[in-house]
């Protein structure tokens, strides 16, 4: 058992099998090349790691200071025929090296013609990717056997888009436009990390790539755009929070983080930076979504990005009802908090305790009837 345990571990170790123990299983086109690549140095830094220490150690136990030996007289200075081979080998490792390399390199920089394009955007600290249609999301879908185009920029400072089962990376940059490419044609989930450093919440800078059928994935992004629309405004908004990483900063269960707390934040008074007291209004909370700069709460930095150009008015006031929900400064008008099956409801339900009390007789009907009468009146 402990011996198959250990087998197993060496061949993960060892071999290059989908997903080892250097490795993650291949999830695109490209990661082939790189593993070859990566093994072929690996393989051979094994083999002269090992060709050297040997050697080291052969020669310090052969060669060491012992009685009744003697120091050369003349010490070998040249030897043309090891030279060449010490230099020649080498160098047709690296050549290799370099052609496997800079052609796995250009293959990975250039998307080939036909592909589908999918825009990202980094930024602190969340990922936000743009579909054909406008669609945005927090997570990156794509359909399998296409192959799919990122063309990508920064709203702040200089993030990395990693995907390391499409041995993927890149740099997202502030102000300028990169790429990246790939294709994957297994149906299935992969890790999407952030890799640049980027501020506090670096390491949750995290997301997921979809990799769908062709007709789930159009099918998705159709129904994607619409579905938020079918909510209630309240759990809309909760969603947006999400898909806008806002709680990445702004928490909701009243401890500060890099930004104010959320809950109980509609109709608060807060202290502003310039020392004047704004109490938290519609308005207040549309400017600080697209001009976050404008009033900053005293206490808080600077640093949330504009969501000027990526959030619909529609979605802000999904957020604007999410928020007053939350709040204990903000109470809906009593007079439009019930509907009236819902007031039928509560009446139905005072009158239950009655019926449990053992009140046999009164039938159901009765009791039904009651409570319509309250409603009604
Ligand atoms: Cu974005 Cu690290």
């Amino acid at each position: 058992m402990h011996g198959e345990s250990l087998q197993h571990s060496l061949a993960v170790l060892l071999f290059q099998g989908d997903g080892s123990f250097w490795m993650p299983p291949k999830g695109s086109t490209t990661a082939a090349e790189v593993d070859w690549l990566f093994y072929f140095i690996f393989w051979v830094s094994m083999f002269f790691f090992t060709l050297i220490v040997t050697l080291m150690v052969v020669f310090l136990v052969r060669y060491r200071r012992r009685p009744g030996r003697e120091e050369a007289d003349e010490l070998p200075h040249h030897n043309l025929a090891l030279e060449l081979v010490w230099s020649i080998i080498p160098l047709g490792l690296v050549v290799v090296i370099f052609w496997v390399g800079f052609q796995a390199y250009l293959n990975m920089s250039t998307a080939p013609p036909n592909a589908y394009e999918i825009r990202v955007t980094g930024m602190k600290w969340q990922w936000l990717f743009t579909y054909p249609n406008g669609w945005a999301d927090s997570e990156l879908h794509a359909p399998k056997g296409v192959p799919i185009k990122l063309t990508m920029t920064s709203e702040d400072v200089i993030h990395s888009l990693y995907i390391p089962d499409f041995r993927l990376k890149k740099d997202v940059v502030p102000g300028r436009y990169t790429s990246a490419w790939f294709q994957a044609d297994e149906v299935g989930e992969h890790n999407l990390f952030c890799a640049e450093y980027c501020g506090k919440e670096h390491s949750s800078m995290l997301s997921r790539v979809i990799i769908q059928e062709p007709e789930d994935y159009l099918a998705w992004l159709e129904n994607a755009a619409a579905f938020y629309d079918e909510l209630p405004p309240v759990e809309a908004g909760a969603e947006m929070l999400k898909k806008y990483g806002c709680v990445q900063c702004h928490h909701v269960d009243s401890t500060a983080s890099t930004g104010p707390p959320l809950n109980d934040l509609f109709g608060r008074e807060e202290q502003l930076a310039g020392s004047q007291t704004i109490t938290v209004d519609e308005n207040y909370v549309r400017q600080s979504i697209l001009e976050p700069d404008a009033e900053i709460v005293r206490g808080y930095q600077n640093v949330m990005p504009t969501f000027q150009g990526k959030i619909k008015d529609k979605e802000i006031d999904w957020i604007i009802a999410y928020l007053k929900d939350i709040s204990s400064h903000y109470e809906q008008p009593e007079l439009l908090l019930g509907t009236p099956e819902a007031e039928a409801g509560e009446a139905a339900e005072a009158t239950e305790p009655a019926v449990e009390a053992g009140v046999d007789e009164v039938p159901p009907e009765t009791s039904a009837d009651g409570g319509e009468g309250v409603g009604d009146e």
